[in-house]
């Protein structure tokens, strides 16, 4: 099937009507497939996967998968099965979908009847799917993880000196791919990545003395950018794709698919000493334009941004100023001319002045949690869709 063939579905992530949202988010899929064809190209000739778990980082599967397949990715990686499931409704049927949790006791049929290739992580996971083969009386494609440092998840060394020792385990299994993952490839200097290394190209020759040729992965977005020797046959780039630094304190060469614009609700004034906002935590020495905007917690702007970081009028900062609650934030906007903030006026929060990374950092977290976190109340739209 060509790329073109395959139908594009709408995204599925919740999009409240624009009129009746509190924010806007926004998802730019022309800035995500250039961030794909980037990383494709640095980490070539190796293949580059899609990392989409968790609804592509909250961006939305529906839309980001269909935009990856027409710059050419045919791999994907989810980290749960039902994620697998969805996904394979949105990708050509030759694409190869990756399970990155395996399959949990009871779900081998969601497996096969969804053409679902699971990661087997440990050696009770590797006796179902043996197990499954038998039944079935076929052989059953699966890729073999293990563990190279981070101690998370993928077989222990003395499970994969188990494994080798004892090759019938894997009887009725075809490995296509062995994979491990890096502990520590946001720091390029970081002593464990060489080590990692190492470890995986050992076991990748262990296995393919039984499995000649079988494909290795262990790169995700920052070991994309740690050299060749991470590369291997597969990357499996996330939240590069979705525009975070993968290696922070160096230049980001990354596209920002993400924007995200709040609107006012209400103005007022308050004078010196009044407080703003639960706990009392921002009292006003002067008088002072008060600002409240729709959008909380609840929708994934963290609590812990209480009284710090910004947003953005017309490109002037403005100062978050109390405590962050469930569905609002109060900003100072005594230094922005009034007619600009009125209620309705849209505030921006990421986008053009603010990256997802600014905004973790004044949170104290990574770019993941802030972008996983985006809630489902928000209108949502995709620029670039086919
Ligand atoms: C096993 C595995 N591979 C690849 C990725 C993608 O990593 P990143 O988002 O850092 O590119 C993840 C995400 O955490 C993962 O768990």
């Amino acid at each position: 099937m060509g790329t073109m063939d395959h139908p594009l579905s709408p995204p599925a992530a919740p999009s409240v009507p624009v009129e009746r949202a509190g924010a806007r988010l926004t998802v730019d899929l022309d800035a995500i497939r250039a961030n794909y064809r980037l990383l494709r190209q640095q980490a070539g000739p190796a293949a580059c996967a899609g990392v989409m778990k968790a609804d592509a980082y909250g961006l939305g599967m529906a839309a980001v998968a269909p935009a990856l397949v027409r710059e050419g990715c045919r791999v994907f990686f989810t980290a749960h099965v039902d994620e697998g499931m969805r996904l394979r409704t949105l990708v050509p049927p030759d694409a190869t979908i990756f399970v990155l949790h395996g399959p949990p006791p009871g779900a081998t049929r969601a497996f096969l009847e969804h053409d679902l290739v699971p990661v087997l992580n440990d050696p009770a996971q590797i006796a179902d799917w043996r197990a499954a083969a038998r039944t079935l009386g076929r052989v059953l494609p699966a890729a073999i993880q293990f563990d190279t440092g981070m101690s998370r998840m993928g077989l222990a060394p003395a499970d994969l000196q188990a494994l080798l020792d004892d090759p019938a385990r894997l009887d009725g299994i075809r490995p296509v791919l062995a994979m491990s993952h890096l502990a520590c490839a946001d720091e390029a200097a970081h002593p464990l990545n060489a080590l990692q290394c190492e470890r995986f190209r050992a076991g990748l020759e262990r296995l393919r003395a039984r499995f000649p040729g079988l494909p290795g992965s262990l790169a995700n977005s920052s070991g994309i950018f740690l050299g060749g020797a991470f590369h291997h046959q597969l990357a499996r780039p996330g939240a590069a794709l979705y525009g975070i630094n993968p290696q922070p304190g160096t230049a980001n060469p990354l596209r920002q698919p993400v924007s995200l614009a709040a609107s006012i609700v209400q103005t007022r004034t308050v004078q010196a000493g009044d407080i703003v906002g639960y706990g009392a935590h921002f009292t006003a020495c002067a008088p002072t334009r008060i600002a409240t905007i729709s959008i909380g917690y609840a929708d994934g702007w963290l609590r812990s941004l209480s009284g710090r970081g910004h947003v953005f009028i017309d490109g002037a900062r403005v100062p978050v100023v109390g405590n962050v609650s469930m569905d609002s934030i109060t900003l100072d906007v005594s230094a922005i001319p009034a007619a600009r903030v009125a209620p309705g006026q849209l505030v921006e929060l990421l986008g053009a002045h603010q990256t997802v990374d600014d905004v973790a950092f004044e949170a104290g977290t990574i770019g993941y949690e802030v972008l996983t976190r985006l809630g489902s109340r928000f209108h949502r739209s995709y620029l670039g869709l086919a």
